[in-house]
C-alpha cells in the first residue's frame, strides 16, 4: 500500500510552473512549458492517450504517445480530478484538428513528463458546465463545483470589481474604514444574529445588519468621506437576491445633497460597468415613489418592460357595466396595464393572464384589444365609450388589461402582473441595462404585524424639512431624504441624507412609539453622540452582490458567492448552524429549550 502511494503521489519539486492552461495560444507554438491543473477528461485510443488539463484560466489538450514508455504507462493510470504536472511542448495543431469550441484549441502540449501530485475519488458528479446537477449536492461539494468555468469568471468578476471600486473611491479621497461585527443591534427591518457573551452571561453583541451607526459616528468624528467593501448579517427569509451574509459597498460622506451622492455613485457604476465591458449612461433616470407605483406598481421597476399602469375609475364610474361601477362605489379603483402592439396575445394567452392575476390575489381583468382598427373585448362596451378609453391611455395603445381592487392592491397585482409578462412575452435582454432612482419614499410605512408606524428604510433617515409640522399630526404623509438605486427589476442600493440633530433624532423616535428610557438603552450612545458637533451628513450603500450578480448575467446571489447558504439558510458544506457541546452553552450560561 505505501509502495503504491509513493509510486502514485509525487511532489512539485523543482518544477516551476511557466503559465496556465487556459492561456495557451498559437504564439506559444515551440514553448517549453510546465503546467499544473487537474485531469478534466481523459481519452485513451490506445497508442495514443489525450488529456483535458484544467485550471483556473482554463483547459488545454495533452497529448502522450506511446513511445514515451514510462509516462505513458503513467498516463493511462490517471482519472478524473487527478492533480498533476506535467513538462512539455506546445504544438500547433494540424487545422483540421483544430477545436474553434476553444480557446486554446489551435494548440495542444506534447508530454514529454508527467508527475501526479494528488489522485481524486470519483467526484459525486461530473466537473462539467453542461451536466444538470441538483443545486443541494452542489452545495455540499461546494469545492467542486467551484472548479466549473461559470464561478471561475465569476469570481474573477467579483474581485476585479472590489478592486475597481476601492481604487474609485481611493482617486475620490474616501477612506476605507473598518467597523465592527461585534457590536449592538442596528435596526435594519430583519431580525439580529447574536453572539452570546462568555464574560456577561445573559449579554449578547449582535452581527451589524450595516454598518449605519458607525458610519455616521465616523462622520461625527471628522473623517469625512468613508466606505467600506463590508459584510452585513441580516437573519431573514431567503430569496434568489438574499443571503443571510452579504456584502455592501457603504458609503457616507459630509456635507452632501442628494444630488452629490446620486453624481458620486453614478460615476461609480459608470466605472463598475466599463470593467465589465458595458456602457452606461449617465446621469441615472429619477422617479419619485410615488410616481414609481402609480406607474409601475413598483418601487424597483424593471424599466425595461414598456408596459405602464393607467388610472381609470373616473372613466369606468359613469361605464354601462353594473358590476366595475358597484365596486367602484364601494371604494375600488379601476386600473389598466396598458401596453402597444408589440406582442399578440391570444384568447388562450388571456385566460392564462386571467389566471395569473387570480393567483396574484385579484379577482380577475377584463381586457380590450385593438387590432387594426377594430375593437375586441371581453366586456360589452360602446365605442364611443372606448374611444373616451384610449384618449385616456395614448393612441399607440392596443391593449389593455384592467382590474378593479381596492387602489394598493391592485397597484401591486398590476406590477407583478407587469414583471410576469415581461418575463414571459418579452425577450428580455440581461444586458440591456436600466438604471434609476426612486426618490421621495415616505419616511414611515404602516405595519399590519407590528401594529403600529415604523421606519420606512430606517430611523436616521432625515424627513423632509418641509414636512416636519406633520411628524406628530400626520407621520405617514412625510416624506424622507431617501433614494434607492434599481437595477432591472432588482433594488441595488439605498441611502438617504441622516438626522444630524440630536433633537430631531428623538421625536422620530418618538413617534415610532419609543419611550425615553428605550431610547436611552437602544440608542443613547448615538443621540449622544449628535449633540457634539454631528456635521451634515448622508450616504447609501449598494448590494456588492447584486451588482455582481447582475455584470455576471447570473440570475441568484448564490452564483457569485463562493460559499452562499441555501434558500434555508444552511451551509450544506460544513453542516451549519450545527449542535455545540453541553458545556459549552454552560460556559455561555445557555440552555436549549427543546
Ligand atoms: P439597505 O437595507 O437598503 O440599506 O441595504 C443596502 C443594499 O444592500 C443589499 N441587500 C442585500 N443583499 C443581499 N442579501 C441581503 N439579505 C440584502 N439586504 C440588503 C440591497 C440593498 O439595496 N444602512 C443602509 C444604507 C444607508 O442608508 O446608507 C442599508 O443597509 O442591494
Amino acid at each position: 500500500m505505501a509502495e503504491e502511494l509513493e509510486e502514485k503521489i509525487e511532489l512539485p519539486g523543482d518544477w516551476k510552473r511557466t503559465g496556465y492552461c487556459g492561456l495557451l495560444s498559437k504564439s506559444d507554438k515551440e514553448a517549453e512549458v510546465i503546467l499544473y491543473g487537474w485531469v478534466n477528461r481523459k481519452r485513451d485510443l490506445g497508442k495514443l492517450i489525450f488529456i483535458d488539463l484544467r485550471d483556473r484560466e482554463g483547459i488545454v489538450q495533452l497529448v502522450i504517445k506511446s513511445e514515451s514508455g514510462k509516462i505513458f504507462k503513467k498516463a493511462k493510470t490517471l482519472k478524473n480530478e487527478y492533480v498533476i504536472a506535467i513538462k512539455g511542448k506546445v504544438v500547433e495543431r494540424e487545422e483540421k484538428l483544430k477545436n474553434p469550441e476553444m480557446p486554446t484549441g489551435d494548440v495542444e502540449v506534447e508530454v514529454e513528463n508527467l508527475k501526479i501530485l494528488n489522485t481524486s475519488e470519483a467526484p459525486p458528479f461530473l466537473i462539467d458546465e453542461k451536466s444538470e446537477v441538483n443545486e443541494e449536492l452542489r452545495l455540499k461539494y461546494r469545492y467542486l463545483d467551484l472548479r466549473k468555468t461559470k464561478y471561475q469568471t465569476n469570481l474573477k468578476l467579483r474581485h476585479k470589481m472590489s478592486i475597481e471600486l476601492r481604487n474609485f473611491f481611493n482617486e475620490e479621497g474616501f477612506l476605507e474604514i473598518e467597523t465592527p461585527f461585534l457590536t449592538k443591534s442596528t435596526p435594519e427591518g430583519a431580525r439580529d444574529y447574536l453572539v452570546p457573551s462568555r464574560i456577561y452571561p445573559g449579554r449578547f453583541f449582535a452581527l451589524p445588519q450595516s454598518p449605519q451607526i458607525f458610519k455616521q459616528i465616523l462622520m461625527i468624528s471628522g473623517f469625512d468621506k468613508y466606505f467600506q467593501l463590508v459584510r452585513c448579517f441580516r437573519d431573514e427569509d431567503l430569496r434568489a437576491d438574499r443571503q443571510p451574509e452579504f456584502t455592501q459597498i457603504d458609503v457616507e460622506m459630509s456635507f452632501p445633497e442628494e444630488e452629490d451622492i446620486f453624481s458620486l455613485i453614478e460615476r461609480l457604476m459608470k466605472r463598475l460597468f466599463n470593467k465589465a465591458s458595458y456602457e452606461i449612461e449617465i446621469p441615472f433616470k429619477k422617479l419619485s415613489y410615488t410616481e414609481a407605483m402609480d406607474k409601475y406598481g413598483s418601487d424597483k421597476p424593471d424599466l425595461r418592460i414598456p408596459y405602464e399602469i393607467v388610472e381609470l375609475t373616473e372613466e369606468f364610474k359613469d361605464s354601462n357595466i353594473n358590476f366595475l361601477r358597484e365596486k367602484i362605489n364601494r371604494g375600488n379603483k379601476v386600473k389598466g396595464l396598458k401596453f402597444e402592439d408589440k406582442i399578440i396575445l391570444s384568447r388562450k394567452n388571456l385566460d392564462e393572464i386571467n389566471e395569473q392575476t387570480k393567483s396574484l390575489g385579484g379577482s380577475g381583468i377584463f381586457w380590450i384589444k385593438r387590432e387594426n382598427g377594430d375593437v375586441k373585448s371581453s366586456l360589452k362596451l360602446d365605442t364611443n365609450f372606448i374611444e373616451k378609453l384610449f384618449k385616456k391611455t395614448g393612441e399607440n395603445i392596443s391593449y389593455l388589461l384592467g382590474i378593479c381592487e381596492e387602489n394598493e392592491k391592485g397597484l401591486k397585482i398590476l406590477g407583478e402582473l407587469r414583471n410576469y409578462m415581461g418575463k414571459k412575452y418579452m425577450d428580455l435582454k440581461k444586458d440591456d441595462f436600466r438604471l434609476a432612482w426612486i426618490k421621495d419614499f415616505p419616511l414611515f410605512v404602516w405595519s399590519d404585524e407590528e401594529n403600529k408606524i415604523v421606519s420606512n428604510h430606517h430611523p436616521f433617515t432625515s424627513p423632509k424639512y418641509e414636512d416636519l409640522d406633520l411628524l406628530e399630526r400626520e407621520p405617514l404623509r412625510v416624506k424622507a431624504r431617501a433614494y434607492d438605486l434599481v437595477l432591472n427589476g432588482v433594488e441595488i442600493g439605498g441611502g438617504s441624507i441622516r438626522i444630524h440633530n440630536s433633537e430631531l433624532q428623538k421625536r422620530i423616535f418618538k413617534v415610532l412609539g419609543l419611550t425615553d428610557a428605550e431610547m436611552e438603552q437602544k440608542f443613547g450612545f448615538l443621540i449622544e453622540a449628535l449633540k457634539y458637533g454631528a456635521p451634515p451628513h448622508g450616504g447609501i450603500a449598494l448590494g456588492f452582490d447584486r451588482i455582481v450578480m447582475i455584470l455576471a448575467g447570473e440570475d441568484s446571489i448564490r452564483e457569485v458567492i463562493a460559499f452562499p447558504k441555501t434558500t434555508s439558510s444552511l451551509c450544506l458544506m460544513t453542516d451549519s448552524p450545527s449542535l455545540v457541546k453541553e458545556n459549552q452553552l454552560k460556559e455561555l450560561g445557555l440552555k436549549i429549550i427543546k
